[in-house]
């Protein structure tokens, strides 16, 4: 099989990678990809948001599947696009990523499958804010209604920060602030069928002790040896299942990738958010996790027959990915900075440790940083205390002037806190 992944980022070096470690893949291409993908797939350079282009370019390679990696794709109707042309997509149509779209739409869902979230107004005026910011108190959470790449969310104890947020958005969903551990559970879906993956943490802030700015994750780690071992059948049957049944009775079900965003509070599990496609940098460390052949269950989930998958099968490793980010990341990333370290990485470390790429680009011989989130440092090990160590020495031998990354990745869940 021949299989087009769009995107250019760490998430899709990882798909990139398993993909290209799976038999029944016979040519692999990535569009437009980055430097470390060039290595596992070919890259064609194409507007991952033209559905047109996306589509011609698929049928011209004579792919059969199309695996659409990040959000702003999926909701701009790159997958009905590829669809359209005949061929099979992982990754739901633009009505379905309405879910990670548009917050209210999410919340609506949410209500109907009666899926446990935070409670929630959806805003439009100063007035409607006001009564919701009072209504909740603080620690205040405003979410942007629409796709805003991370940045859409503020949670604060700063009432007129909060405030501020909410009226410069157009429709802003202001909720009940939840506290506790974060977990993401991903789950392949063909909109009927769900299979969950392993679940795994994301660290959203910029700087050790979780201080700092929210970012798009710098790193994450998998398994959770504090979390309920009956988490993800419960997620399964509060959660996902309810959400995937309640998105086809509407006419327009998902399939694709749900990506749960829970909270584990006092007062039970409750939904952060959903996203329509694998998380940055969870995917990193679930797919290092996994043994079962990627190819067969994307594919399965695009045609409709993941009843016919076999269960999935997992290595009793444990992952941890460790990013490493560009100068001045998140605020204004500085870009075009030599990568140095990368051929050690690969020489003395591999095949335990790994670095996937995700904002590089290749400028003659060299690898140069082209985002904020440059890359993303994996390892595998028997225990997370082994995955981190094994990770931090591979992070050491990358040398990127002004880079930053954190150095507390999994240490907590490693020491069994
Ligand atoms: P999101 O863009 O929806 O992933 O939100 C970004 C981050 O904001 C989440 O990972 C949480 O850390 C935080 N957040 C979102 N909603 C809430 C909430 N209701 N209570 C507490 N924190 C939240
Ligand atoms: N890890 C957060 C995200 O992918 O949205």
């Amino acid at each position: 099989m021949k299989v087009l992944v769009i995107g250019g980022g760490a998430r899709e070096h990882a798909l990139c990678r398993s993909l290209s470690l799976d038999p029944d893949v016979s040519a692999l291409y990535c569009a437009p990809g980055n430097a470390g993908i060039a290595e596992v797939a070919e890259l064609r350079p194409v507007d991952a948001l033209d559905g047109d282009a996306v589509a011609a370019l698929a049928t011209e390679l004579g792919a059969g599947l199309v695996v659409v990696g990040p959000e702003a794709p999926l909701v701009a109707g790159v997958g009905d696009a590829v669809r359209a042309a005949g061929i099979p997509v992982f990754g739901p149509s633009a009505e379905a990523a309405q879910l990670e779209g548009s917050k209210a739409f999410a919340k609506d869902v949410m209500a109907a499958a009666g899926v446990p979230t935070a409670r929630s107004y959806v805003c439009t005026t100063p007035e409607e804010v006001d009564a919701a910011l009072d209504a909740f108190g603080a620690p205040y959470v405003v979410k942007d209604d629409g796709l805003a790449a991370g940045k859409g969310v503020v949670v604060t104890e700063d009432r007129a920060a909060a405030r501020a947020h909410a009226l410069g958005c157009d429709r802003v969903v202001i909720e009940e602030y939840l506290d506790g551990p974060e977990v993401s559970l991903f789950a392949i879906t063909d909109g009927v069928t769900v299979v969950p993956l392993q679940p795994a943490q994301d660290f959203k802030r910029a700087l050790d002790g979780d201080e700092g700015p929210n970012t798009g994750g710098m790193g994450a780690y998998s398994p959770l040896p504090w979390a309920d071992p009956k988490l993800v059948d419960e997620v399964m049957e509060l959660v996902l299942q309810p959400t995937v049944d309640e998105l086809r009775r509407r006419g327009t079900p998902f399939s694709g990738l749900l990506y749960a965003g829970l909270a584990i509070t006092s007062r039970g599990t409750r939904v952060i958010e959903f996203n329509a496609r694998f998380g940055d940098p969870e995917t990193q460390v679930v797919l290092a996790r996994l043994r079962t052949p990627l190819a067969s269950v994307l594919l399965n989930a695009a045609n409709g027959t993941l009843d016919a998958e076999p269960a999935l099968v997992w290595r009793e490793d444990a992952a941890v990915t460790v990013v490493i980010a560009s100068h001045n990341y998140p605020e204004t990333p500085r870009t075009g900075d030599p990568i140095e370290g990368l051929a050690e990485v690969a020489a003395e470390d591999a095949p335990d440790a790994y670095v996937l790429h995700a904002g590089t680009r290749r400028e003659g011989d060299a690898v140069v940083s082209a985002g904020g989130r440059v890359l993303s440092v994996t390892a595998t090990g028997s225990d997370l205390a082994q995955a981190r160590a094994k990770a931090y020495k591979a992070v050491a031998r990358i040398r990127l002037d002004g880079s930053q990354h954190r150095t507390d990745i999994a240490a907590k869940a490693a020491e069994g806190r």
